[in-house]
């Protein structure tokens, strides 16, 4: 069915095409993010695991219950949860801020992709994604199309496919990387219209608890959310919701994962630390501050997809403060230690206790952050949770 879609989506782009067949770079990038071509066995794309109906997150049922994806061959799974593409292209390129005294941006849950096109040259030559050898075959699947060939002609120059003396891929694989960017940089990656940006234009009046949560989230003495998850100030338009820069939030690592036995036993992920830019260890198990924009549809959260629900995050959160949280909800038993224990940001998660109503408020507003088009998921999402409920 899915792939049904696919090729209809470019059945009818190309259609348009012989109309008009002079597309934009994001046009171009667009089909490129849809197309099954640049992987090994042409079963994936850019929207199998970003895909554009569910909030550009992997909603795919499998073995690992969508903790992390799995790639074109199958059986290999990642070891990071997939991240929401949309709003990435807020995050600027890395780097290190003096003033700060911190990294900010870049694209990957560690930065190491400075941009948007360079992250998107990763995907189709990582093993364990669309696992081609290197970049030169992306460009040899680019030039099977030649609707392709001359457009990308036609946008990069007429020796885009040409090799350059001391390169091992010809310039068409930055360009594959321009495409996807230019793509991923348009409104319809980040589309502010949540009910919070209604609310901000006078457009949705917020419930109570919406309302609550909204104070909460952005009060300076109450929580502490605001510390890494605003970049502006209160009530801004197009907030992204994190400010881009890296911490340790003392996420321990996912048992359920590691029993599936394709990473090592004592897999530890570096966070930050795995950028190649970045080699002190005070960066250890930092990852970036992730954009709460769709998160209440965007689970399994943290980067290992160790928690289903909001609710967990929150009483997770709490319990850095809250000496009643003593036991994480999904597991029955006390949480686990923090996967890197020497780095955790203690000082900026220091908040005051969370009752279970400021709770529901937060989550309540972190609701409020679903993209327009996104919010039938929300609503099917909170009818299963009743259903669940009543049934109990
Ligand atoms: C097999 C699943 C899979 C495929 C296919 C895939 N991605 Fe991703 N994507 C991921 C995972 C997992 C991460 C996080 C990896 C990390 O941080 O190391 C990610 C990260 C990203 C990010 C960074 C988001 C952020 O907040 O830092 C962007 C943007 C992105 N992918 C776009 C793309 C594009 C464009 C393509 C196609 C060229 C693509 N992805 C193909 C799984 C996938
Ligand atoms: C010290 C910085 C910091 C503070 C304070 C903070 N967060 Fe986070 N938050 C993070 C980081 C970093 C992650 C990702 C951690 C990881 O993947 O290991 C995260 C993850 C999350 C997630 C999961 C997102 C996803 O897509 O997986 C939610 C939800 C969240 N935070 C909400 C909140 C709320 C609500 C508050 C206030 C109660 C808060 N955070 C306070 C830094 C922070």
């Amino acid at each position: 069915m899915k792939k049904f879609l696919y090729l209809l989506v470019i059945g009818l782009a190309s259609t348009q095409l012989n109309a008009a067949p002079q597309m934009t770079e994001a046009q171009i990038g667009q089909l490129l993010f849809l197309d099954p071509s640049f992987s090994k066995n042409r079963t994936m794309s850019c929207a199998t695991c970003h895909e554009p109906n569910n909030s550009f997150t992997d909603q795919r049922q499998n073995t690992s219950g969508q903790m992390v994806s799995i790639g074109d061959d199958i059986k290999l799974l990642g070891s990071r949860n997939t991240p929401m593409a949309a709003y990435a292209s807020t995050s600027p390129a890395f780097h290190f801020d003096e003033k700060l005294q911190e990294y900010v941006g870049g694209q990957f849950l560690d930065g190491r992709a400075d941009t948007l096109a360079i992250q998107a040259m990763g995907p189709p030559v990582n093993p364990v994604e669309m696992g081609l050898p290197n970049g030169q075959t992306v460009v040899q699947r680019i030039q099977e199309n030649p609707f392709y060939v001359e457009n990308f002609k036609r946008l990069y120059g007429k020796g885009v496919f040409d090799m350059v003396d001391g390169k091992e891929m010809s310039p068409a694989f930055e360009a594959f990387g321009n495409a996807l960017q230019a793509f991923q940089q348009t409104d319809e990656f980040a589309t502010y219209d949540s009910k919070y940006d209604r609310f901000l234009k006078g457009e949705y009046e917020l419930t109570v608890l919406e309302d609550l949560g909204r104070t909460l989230f952005f009060s300076n003495n109450n929580v502490s959310c605001n510390t890494c998850h605003m970049l502006k100030v209160e009530d801004s338009k197009k907030e992204p919701f994190t400010n881009h820069q890296y911490r340790n939030i003392g996420v321990p690592t996912n048992a359920q994962l590691l029993a599936f036995g394709h990473l090592k036993a004592d897999f530890i992920d570096h966070g930050l630390l795995e950028n190649p830019a970045v080699d002190d260890p005070k960066y250890d198990g930092k990852f970036k501050n992730p954009s709460l924009r769709n998160v209440a549809v965007t689970g399994p959260y943290m980067h290992n997809g160790v928690f289903k629900d909001l609710r967990t995050v929150m009483e997770f959160y709490d319990h850095f403060n809250n000496p009643k949280r003593t036991i994480n909800p999904e597991t029955g038993k006390p949480w686990r230690a923090p996967e890197v224990p020497n780095t955790v940001d203690l000082a900026d998660l220091k908040a005051q206790v969370l009752t279970d109503r400021k709770i529901d408020a937060l989550i309540a507003f972190m609701k409020t952050l679903t993209d327009k088009r996104f919010e039938p998921l929300l609503e099917a999402k909170d009818k299963l949770e009743k259903e669940k409920k009543a049934a109990k």
